[in-house]
């Protein structure tokens, strides 16, 4: 097993929440080790790059427009198996009934808003961690 990298995104109600250090001192915690990190407004045109697999779907629209309505931590986070340990650690896409002791399960839920505020992205494979490290920090 190599060590692998995975693009971690703390949305715009995570950093609303002033949850950012908490939610990356988990990643931390369970040994995964933080090699960039920035703080970003990002553009429509990333988004439409990172989302392009969801285009068409009926979130698409609701969950761009939610990510450009703050300010996103991007981070790279490092480690052997990191992509799937970080999937795990976000807990399931539905933040109500993600398992307690993940990220979503204990920080999130349904606030009643159009689009679901799910707090975190992971990258969900080697070659999608590549291609959306690419498109957020450019290498
Ligand atoms: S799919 O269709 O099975 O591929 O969907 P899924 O993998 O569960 O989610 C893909 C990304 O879309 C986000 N998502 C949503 N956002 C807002 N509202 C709703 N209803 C919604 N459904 C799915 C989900 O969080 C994934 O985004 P990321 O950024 O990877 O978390």
């Amino acid at each position: 097993m190599s060590t692998e990298r995975t693009l971690v995104l703390i949305k715009p109600d995570g950093v609303k929440r002033n949850i950012s250090g908490a939610i990356l001192a988990r990643v931390e915690a369970k040994g995964y080790t933080l090699a960039e990190l920035k703080k970003v407004n990002a553009t429509r045109e990333v988004l439409e790059e990172h989302y392009a697999e969801h285009e068409g779907k009926p979130f698409y629209e609701p969950l761009v427009e939610f990510m450009l309505s703050g300010p996103i931590v991007a981070a790279i986070f490092e480690g052997e198996r990191v992509i799937e340990g970080f999937r795990s650690l976000a807990g399931t896409t539905d933040p109500t009934t993600a398992a307690p002791g993940t990220i979503r399960g204990d920080f999130g839920r349904d606030w009643g808003t159009a689009v679901q505020q799910n707090l975190v992205h992971g990258s969900d494979s080697p070659e999608s961690a590549e291609r959306e490290i690419g498109i957020w920090f450019g290498k």
